[in-house]
């Protein structure tokens, strides 16, 4: 089996010049496909909220709710990095309440959990647990009301609040982080700045490596982003097969010889 993919073999792959590629995933069968299709890491996002519970935003998705789901990427997952985002209200209220979420996600068979936004004490404390942190800055979905929507950040005097903001959490101890939705220059400038590895999601080429969410790659989400990479139109080909599916049963095709016992 090859090696497993740890969370300071990312700050290796960034001082050699390796790309670093990210998915998400939210079950066994989908992370097994992209563990063994090689990706570096695999993240329980809480995009679960948005993309499997059918929620409006990430707010509602609990601890509960990621644990369940981390525990079925974890039996899909053998070689990859195996991050968890620690939810909405799991982690703004305190140290303490961050670290015991930070556990509760590492004894569900995560390797590292990631957060959102500038809590340095609270990734300090995880840090100190002994719990690998991956930072996440820019658009942060959790904060969807307070941006008043979707919207690119880090334009105009902002991004320079961005970048300090990540060279913080870096002292805090974050093994890498994500920049969601900030142009790509102000990326690339902390790309630079910073020794740990900035993986990139709507934030240009220049970042050191890229995270996407799975049902945009496969393109089975009923829209297409902007920042999004689509390589397969997912949607039309599960719809022509389930219609085939239907059809045939419909006109007693379906089961076959070849199906019955
Ligand atoms: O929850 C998620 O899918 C994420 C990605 C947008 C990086 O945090």
């Amino acid at each position: 089996m090859a090696e497993r993919i740890t969370a300071p073999a990312f700050a290796a792959k960034k001082a050699k010049g390796e790309r670093i590629v990210m998915i998400t995933a939210y079950d066994a069968t989908f992370a097994e496909i992209a563990d063994e299709a090689g990706f570096d890491s695999i993240l329980v996002g809480d995009s679960l909220g948005n993309v499997v519970l059918g929620y409006p935003s990430t707010i509602p998705v609990t601890l509960g709710d990621m644990v369940h789901h981390l525990r079925a990427v974890r039996a899909g997952v053998r070689r990859s990095l195996l991050i968890a985002d620690l939810p909405f209200g799991s982690y703004q209220s305190g140290v303490t309440t961050a670290v015991e979420s930070a556990v509760t996600l590492m004894k569900a068979g995560a390797d590292a959990v990631k957060l959102e936004g500038n809590y340095f004490d609270e990734i300090a404390a995880i840090n100190k647990a002994g719990i690998p942190v991956m930072g996440h800055f820019g658009f942060t979905p959790q904060s969807v009301h307070q941006f008043g929507g979707h919207k690119v950040q880090g334009r105009g005097s902002q991004a320079d609040l961005i970048l300090s903001a990540t060279k913080q959490a870096e002292d805090a101890g974050i093994f890498g982080l994500v920049l969601e939705l900030i142009p790509a220059e102000l990326a690339k400038k902390i790309t630079t700045e910073l020794q740990v590895p900035t993986i990139g999601i709507g934030a240009g080429v220049h970042c050191d490596g890229q995270v996407q969410v799975i049902t945009d790659v496969l393109g089975l989400g009923p829209i297409n982003y902007k920042h999004a990479g689509k390589f397969m139109d997912g949607r039309a080909l599960v719809t022509n097969a389930l219609t085939a599916y239907r059809e045939s049963v419909l006109a007693a095709e379906f089961p076959a010889e070849s199906n019955s016992f």
